[in-house]
């Protein structure tokens, strides 16, 4: 069923078709609170009150006319504009192939470096979503150049991916920002873990191992990108274990999901950040949502009816 609804997701037949069944745009609101950044920032604001600092994404990807990614740019500009104006802590995360990263690498570096300097003047940190494997190598090399002059940033690796153990070593030097996720695309064996318990097992390792570098001196932003709060409290016990305090890393959670959770975790002291997409463009996104959790599939069926 993953890997049928992960095909999906790159299906352009069903990317043009689909969205537009009115079924699919109803089960879409349960991750997303609207397709416009007012919705968006509405929603946020919400979070905000409650100690959770949202981080926004706007949904798109792979474009294929690099004039997208300037309007893409922009509105990301302006909504840091909004966020400043409204006194939010808000960040954003981004991903590179929406701004033009398979057409014109340069430009897509221009682009972060502009909202990395423009977040920088709230005091807020830019992230870059991870895509693919076949993005792997070319997102961290982007992340070293943009880290070199732009210490607010930070990247999302996956844990599923056998090689992120020696991507964390050759990161740890920059004292970057990372997102730890699981990964949410369909990657073969050689490369990637495929069982639950390995690429758990490595998700915690992983977080342990970035634990005793911040414990060590190192000054790395760790964000716990997992609603698996089995986990997050067993990384938890950890960092305690290693004499660190809950705020020495936080956990970040997607719109929709687990809310009661990212509320819970926000009362007992832990730093929790709340992902909010929004956009038109929300079909290949939704699709990996729905492969994380096929039980969701019935979710957006029953939209469907009456
Ligand atoms: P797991 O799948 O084991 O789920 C744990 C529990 O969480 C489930 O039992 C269920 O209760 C709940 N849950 C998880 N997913 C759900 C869903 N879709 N619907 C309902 N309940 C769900 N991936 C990537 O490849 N590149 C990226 O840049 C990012 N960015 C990113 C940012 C943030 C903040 C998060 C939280 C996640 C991502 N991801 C991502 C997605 C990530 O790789 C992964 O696919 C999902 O987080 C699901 O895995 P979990 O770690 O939540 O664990």
């Amino acid at each position: 069923m993953r890997r049928v609804l992960l095909w999906m997701a790159g299906n352009r037949w069903l990317r043009r078709h689909l969205p537009r069944l009115w079924f699919a745009r109803r089960a879409v609101r349960r991750f997303m609170p609207g397709e416009d950044v007012d919705a968006a920032l509405a929603a946020g604001a919400v979070f905000e009150r409650e100690s959770i600092v949202p981080i926004y994404t706007r949904l798109g990807e792979n474009l294929t006319d690099i004039a997208e990614a300037d309007v893409t740019a922009r509105e990301y500009h302006d909504l840091l504009d909004r966020m400043a104006d409204a006194g939010s802590r808000g960040e954003i995360s981004v991903k590179l192939t929406q701004l033009g990263f398979d057409l014109d690498a340069e430009r897509t570096l221009d682009h972060m470096r502009r909202l990395a300097d423009q977040a920088a003047t709230s005091g807020g940190d830019v992230w870059i979503d991870i895509e693919g494997s076949a993005y792997t190598e070319s997102t961290i090399a982007f992340f070293e150049r943009l880290k070199a002059d732009h210490p607010n940033t930070g990247i999302c690796l996956q844990a599923y991916l056998r090689r992120t153990a020696a991507d964390v070593q050759r990161l740890l030097p920059l004292d970057p920002g990372i997102r730890l996720v699981k990964g949410a695309y369909a990657e073969p064996a050689e490369i990637a873990y495929q069982s639950r318990s390995d690429i758990d097992a490595n998700y915690v390792a992983l977080s342990v191992g970035i634990l005793g570098a911040v414990a060590a001196g190192r000054r790395v932003r760790l964000g716990l990108g997992t609603h698996d709060v089995r986990l997050i409290e067993q990384i938890a016990e950890h960092a305690a274990a290693l004499g660190l305090a809950r705020n020495a890393f936080e956990v970040q959670m997607l719109y929709g999901i687990r809310a009661d959770e990212q509320r819970r975790l926000a009362r007992e002291g832990f730093v929790v950040r709340d992902l909010i997409a929004y956009g038109a463009a929300w079909y290949p996104w939704y699709m990996r949502r729905l492969a994380e959790r096929p039980a969701n599939v019935l979710f957006a069926l029953r939209q469907a009816l009456p």
